[in-house]
């Protein structure tokens, strides 16, 4: 059986590594692109020249042309310009839309059956931009923000119990970074939601908001010590966790960005909610019972995806 081919349109500090993971986790051949010259080109080629010494077996290739992406069965989208000092919300929103009218064209030219996840910002706005300009059914297009925001809040969460991350769950919703909100009753250590485990005097609440506090921060807080660029590693490996869900039909739960049409409320619109991820794409969309504090949050996060949306068909009519 032919290996699986997985295009990486973006070649920055995501896209490297998220190539470096499918190499390690040998999930297919690599493509990576970029509009930048040798970039791609020189990552691809460092990363397989480590697959000997890591012992995996896959094609790596660079190009700037959207031609090599012929036949991808899934497209990982890192394309943008990051945010520089005196740059705007509004600048930088024009700029990355453009950017995704032109990777949307790309796909829908060469890769119309794969399976898309965006992770470039402002996340829920850009994906939204990227499923109107490849017009794929928008089950196959996703954004990356649930599983980072979620794995930040978990790490935080076993440092805070000195227990395996791999025992903390926990449930995020909403919009990435800022406007996400955490669903602690539905957060767990080993099955435990957090509000029993302050009962059993494992922590306080005032600890809890300040983990939820810290979370929400958590991408400015590596920006801050970083000074240049933000976040990567974890970014790449949540992108790959959705990734290795829909190649591997694995039917995770994941907390994704996904395109609502009527659920939660919500039409038209890519907001955070946790979805099954199988081999067609979001399979199921997981609809919860919210209200109090936890809707007012939703609410207000929608609110915030919707600004950006409206700021987006402004700027580019025809998206529609
Ligand atoms: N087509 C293809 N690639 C492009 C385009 C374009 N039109 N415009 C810019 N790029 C490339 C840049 O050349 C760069 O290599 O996108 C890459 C982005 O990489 P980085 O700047 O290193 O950004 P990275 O840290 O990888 O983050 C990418 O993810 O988390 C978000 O906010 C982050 O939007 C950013 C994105």
């Amino acid at each position: 059986m032919a290996r699986n081919k997985i295009a990486l349109i973006g070649s920055g500090q995501i896209g490297g590594t998220l190539a470096h993971l499918v190499g390690l986790k040998e999930l297919g051949d690599v493509v990576m692109f970029d509009i930048v010259e040798g970039v791609p080109q020189g990552k691809s080629l460092d990363i397989a020249q480590s697959s000997p010494i890591s012992g995996f077996d896959a094609v790596m290739k660079g190009t700037n042309s959207y031609e090599a992406l012929d036949g991808a069965d899934v497209c990982i989208v890192t394309a943008g310009v990051p945010r520089k000092p005196g740059m705007s919300r509004d600048d930088l929103l024009s700029i990355n839309l453009k950017v995704m009218e032109q990777v949307g064209a790309g796909i829908a030219k060469y890769a119309p059956d794969a399976f898309v996840i965006c992770i470039t910002n402002p996340l829920d706005a850009m994906v939204w931009a990227l499923q109107k300009s490849s017009k794929l059914p928008a089950k196959k297009v996703v954004g990356m923000a649930g599983v980072l925001d979620s794995a930040r809040f978990r790490y935080f969460l076993a440092d805070e119990f000195n227990v395996s991350v791999e025992d903390v769950s926990a449930f995020v919703l909403g919009g990435h970074g800022d406007s996400m909100v955490p669903l602690v009753r539905y957060s767990t250590v080993a099955g435990i939601p957090l509000p029993d485990l302050v009962k059993m005097g494992w922590t306080s609440q005032g600890r809890i908001d300040e983990i939820v506090n810290r979370t929400r921060n958590g991408g400015a807080e590596i920006v801050n010590l970083l000074k240049t660029g933000s976040a990567f590693y974890a970014p790449a490996a949540s992108a790959i966790a959705m990734a290795e869900s829909y190649l591997r039909d694995k039917k995770r739960v994941l907390p994704c960005a996904a395109y609502l049409s009527g659920e939660y409320g919500v039409k038209d619109m890519y907001v955070g909610v946790p979805v099954v991820i199988g081999s067609k794409g979001v399979e199921r969309i997981v609809e919860i019972e919210l209200s109090g504090k936890d809707r007012e949050g939703f609410d207000k996060s929608v609110v915030a995806v919707q600004t950006l949306v409206d700021a987006c068909k402004k700027i580019a009519p025809d998206l529609l």
